[in-house]
C-alpha cells in the first residue's frame, strides 16, 4: 500500500454538467414523450396535467442522483412501472430509449450523454425483466437495449 496516496476523491462532474443540465435534460425529454403517438397516451393516461409539474420535479431529482451524485431521489422506481402491464413491453421501452439517447446527446455533455444512455438501457432492461417476470411471459431470451 502506497501511504503517500491522497484520500480517495469523488470523481468531479464534467464541465457542462450541473443542475441546470439535468432540468433541460428532463423537460425536453418529456416535452418529446408528450407529442409521442406511442408514449404520449400512456403518459398523459397516467399523469394528470396537474400533476406533470410533480412528475417532472420527480425526474430531476432521480436524473441528479444519477448523474450528479445528490442523493436526491429517494423512491421506488419499479413499482409504477409493474403496474403498466402491457404498456411497458419491448416496443415501448425501445421507443422510450429512441428518444432519450438523442435528447441525453442534445443537452448533455458528451460523456454525462452517455453514462445517462448506459444508466436508462440498464434501468430498462431490468423493468422489462422484472415486467415480464411479474406477468408470467417467457423472459429467458430478453436481451438488453443498445
Ligand atoms: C416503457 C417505458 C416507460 C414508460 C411507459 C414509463 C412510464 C412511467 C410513468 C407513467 C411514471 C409515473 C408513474 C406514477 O407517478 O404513477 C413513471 C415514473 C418513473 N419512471 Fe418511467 N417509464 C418508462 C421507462 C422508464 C425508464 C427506462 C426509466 C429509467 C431510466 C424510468 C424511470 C422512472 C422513474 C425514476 C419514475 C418515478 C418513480 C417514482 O419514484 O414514483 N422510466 N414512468
Amino acid at each position: 500500500m502506497n501511504a503517500s496516496l491522497p484520500p480517495a476523491a469523488a470523481s468531479p462532474a464534467p464541465s457542462g454538467l450541473d443542475e441546470d443540465a439535468v432540468r433541460r435534460l428532463v423537460h425536453l425529454f418529456y416535452e418529446r414523450v408528450h407529442k409521442d403517438a406511442v408514449l404520449g397516451p400512456i403518459f398523459s393516461s397516467r399523469i394528470k396535467d396537474e400533476a406533470w409539474p410533480v412528475h417532472l420535479a420527480k425526474m430531476c431529482d432521480f436524473w441528479s442522483s444519477v448523474l450528479l451524485k445528490s442523493g436526491r431521489y429517494e423512491g421506488r422506481p419499479l413499482p409504477p412501472h409493474l403496474a403498466l402491464g402491457s404498456d411497458a413491453g419491448d416496443a415501448q421501452f425501445a421507443r422510450w430509449l429512441a428518444l432519450f439517447r438523442p435528447t441525453a446527446l442534445e443537452v448533455l455533455p458528451p460523456d454525462a450523454a452517455q453514462a445517462a444512455i448506459a444508466h436508462a438501457e440498464r434501468m430498462a432492461h431490468s423493468f422489462r425483466l422484472a415486467i415480464g417476470f411479474h406477468n408470467g411471459e417467457d423472459i429467458t431470451r430478453a436481451t438488453p437495449f443498445r
